[in-house]
């Protein structure tokens, strides 16, 4: 984990990870909230590699996604397509939220190992010091469809919170 505090050299290495993960992402990322409060992990593997990059900021509120009615789909790559080709509407009721996760990346042929939860596992016991967040008290920033399908799965529900997202006035 590294914090805002942390010796240079280490802030430049996750400011040269974002710029990576921003440009895999392909388009434009919200910028943080308050770059002095954000906490970054870094999931390092066995060949010393960064394979994964979380980065956390403190928000107040989130917004429920709002579950489309799926039509009948019968097999996961179905559910997938569908995921992949539609957008998603979130609800514009705030709800009290704590921990804003403002990118979550692997590396691509690392994807379904587990990666990406166990980072969010590591964030929910060390975000505040003392506490384990609950799934509640976590937002999405903007979900990409790998990021909703994730989501989904990661908090059982596919009404998780979001933030970050532009709405006219609405982007928090
Ligand atoms: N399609 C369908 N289900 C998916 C999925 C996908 N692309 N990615 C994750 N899931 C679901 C699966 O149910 C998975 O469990 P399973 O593999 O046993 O079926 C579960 O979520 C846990 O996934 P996990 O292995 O922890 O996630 P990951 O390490 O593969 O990382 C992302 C997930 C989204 C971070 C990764 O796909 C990624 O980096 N994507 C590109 C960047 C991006 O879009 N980030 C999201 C920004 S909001």
């Amino acid at each position: 984990m590294v914090l805002p505090e942390d010796p240079k050299y280490a802030l430049k290495k996750v400011d040269e990870i974002r710029e990576m993960v921003d440009n895999d992402l392909g388009f434009q990322q919200a910028p943080l909230m308050c770059y002095s409060r954000t906490k970054t992990l870094l999931f390092i593997s066995n060949d010393k590699k960064v394979v994964g990059c979380l980065i956390a900021e403190h928000i107040q509120w989130g917004y429920r996604v709002i579950e489309e009615k799926h039509p009948v789909i019968r097999s996961e790559e179905e559910k997938v397509r569908f995921e992949r080709q539609k957008a998603w509407c979130c609800s514009t009721l705030p709800e009290p939220a704590i921990c804003g996760i403002s990118r979550i990346w692997v590396f691509s042929m690392m994807r379904r190992k587990k990666i990406a939860s166990r980072m969010i596992e590591c964030l929910r016991s060390n975000f505040i010091y003392g506490s384990y967040l609950s799934k509640e008290e976590i937002a999405f920033s903007d979900p990409t469809p790998d990021g909703k399908l994730f989501a989904t799965q990661y908090c059982g529900t596919g009404q998780f919170l979001v933030y970050n997202f532009i709405n006219g006035q609405n982007s928090t």
